[in-house]
């Protein structure tokens, strides 16, 4: 029983806008590629982000990871990061259109990259980041 995974899920929310447009390409493909979301003004999405651990739960704490750590992270590294931005403006969308595809990705990456700083999370891993674009459009990312 004590090794058991358990899956543990925490959601967050920001509001960004963006503007899908691929530079590379001429503006009439953009336009054909992206449609109104290649309008020049861009766009606004409030974005529920998920963040799945999946780990044993600690005997000492019955937590698979200490949910303030992972609060504290999230607010650094995404929340404050892209909260009331426009996301072309972001250094990780310099030469990536920022579709929502992407800005999972990349979510994905800035967790997995300051992991260290969950140390209540050492026998755990990051499962899962899970990015909701609309009540429609969700999309997923495992690192794979
Ligand atoms: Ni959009």
């Amino acid at each position: 029983m004590k090794n058991d995974t358990v899956h543990l899920t925490r959601r967050y929310w920001f509001s960004a806008s963006h503007r899908l447009h691929n530079p590379v390409l001429e503006d009439a493909e953009n336009t054909i590629i992206y449609g109104k979301c290649n309008n020049p003004g861009g766009h606004g999405h409030n974005y529920h982000v998920e963040i799945t651990v999946a780990g044993p739960v600690d005997q000492r704490t019955g937590m698979v990871v200490d949910l303030s750590e992972l609060d504290s992270l999230a607010q650094r590294e995404i929340l404050d990061r892209f909260d009331q931005t426009n996301l072309n403006d972001d250094a990780a969308f310099g030469s990536l259109v920022p579709t929502t595809e992407n800005l999972c990705v990349q979510i994905y990456h800035l967790v997995h990259q300051h992991w260290k700083d969950l140390p209540s999370a050492r026998l755990a891993r990051l499962e899962r980041v899970r990015l909701e674009e609309t009540s429609s459009n969700f999309f997923e990312y495992t690192g794979e």
